[in-house]
């Protein structure tokens, strides 16, 4: 039995993944803070968003804030202990702050789009790469991160969280370098619009009337929906994708052309 981490799993994409890889036989768990977070003006995922995607799922739950090693250190090693090994962790967790140009936005806000978007990321990676390594040779251990359109596209008023999601692009393409022949791969999918919360709050940043204004922008003419990305981050967590490494894979609907 494979196993995987993930987390952002409360809800949206995270959650979408959850529920595919367990649909796939993978023993999850799933990772959120589950809170809100007194700097941002939105709500995050709830326990009660938490507890409902394990019990669709059967995953194992685990509050942890990506923000912090030591909470990140003790999700894997409970998911080490409990099923024997960690073959997959995907870093989807993510905030969106800004909706006013760089300097005017609240430092607290800035703090939290490169704290959870890209340190949170590299937090995931320092806690759980040592584990797929831990796996026996042959690996085919899979470090995920889910970036975004953002990392290509300069969109005003979304700075931080275009500067982060750029430093999540260089660092698994890093990692893939790093990772080497160990079996073990790094790799991130880049979302266009998907439907999920932070998508509303990025649409009330930009002063529009709702998620779907985002639609026509994409080149598919709709709104992504998170299992189509959880879809891309299954093919990738399976061993199937070995060939692949330190890649950033678009699945948006072509908003990055
Ligand atoms: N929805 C889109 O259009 C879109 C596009 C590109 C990229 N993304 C990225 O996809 C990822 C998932 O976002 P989503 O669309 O599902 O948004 P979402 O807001 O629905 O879900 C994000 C989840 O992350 C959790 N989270 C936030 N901060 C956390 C922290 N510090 N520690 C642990 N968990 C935390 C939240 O509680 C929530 O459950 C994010 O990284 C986001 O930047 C989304």
């Amino acid at each position: 039995m494979r196993t995987a981490l993930v987390t952002g799993a409360a809800r949206g994409i995270g959650a979408a993944t959850v529920v595919r890889l367990a649909e796939l036989g993978y023993a999850v768990l799933a990772v959120d803070v589950a809170a809100d977070d007194p700097a941002l003006p939105y709500g995050l995922g709830s326990s009660a968003e938490l507890a409902a995607v394990a019990a669709r799922t059967g995953a194992e739950v685990f509050v942890a804030d990506v923000r912090d090693p030591a909470a990140l250190a003790a999700a894997v090693a409970v998911a080490e202990r409990r099923w024997g090994g960690l073959d997959v962790a995907i870093a989807a967790a993510g905030v969106i702050a800004g909706g006013v140009p760089q300097w005017e936005v609240p430092l607290e806000q800035e703090e939290a789009v490169l704290d959870v978007d890209l340190r949170g990321v590299l937090n995931l990676a320092r806690a759980a790469i040592p584990a797929l390594l831990r796996r026996p040779a042959p690996r085919s251990g899979r470090f995920l991160a889910v970036a975004s359109a953002a990392a290509t596209r300069g969109l005003p008023m979304l700075a931080a969280y275009c500067a982060a999601k750029a430093g999540v692009a260089g660092f698994v393409r890093a990692l893939g370098a790093e990772l080497g022949g160990t079996g073990v791969t790094a790799n991130a999918v880049s979302p266009g619009s998907t439907d999920t919360p932070i998508l509303a709050e990025s649409a009330r940043l930009y002063g529009l009337p709702g998620a779907a204004e985002f639609a026509g922008q994409q080149p598919v003419g709709r709104l992504l929906e998170p299992d189509e990305i959880a879809r891309v981050l299954a093919f990738l967590a399976d061993p199937d994708s070995g060939a692949t490494t330190g890649a950033v894979v678009p699945v948006d609907g072509g908003l990055a052309l």
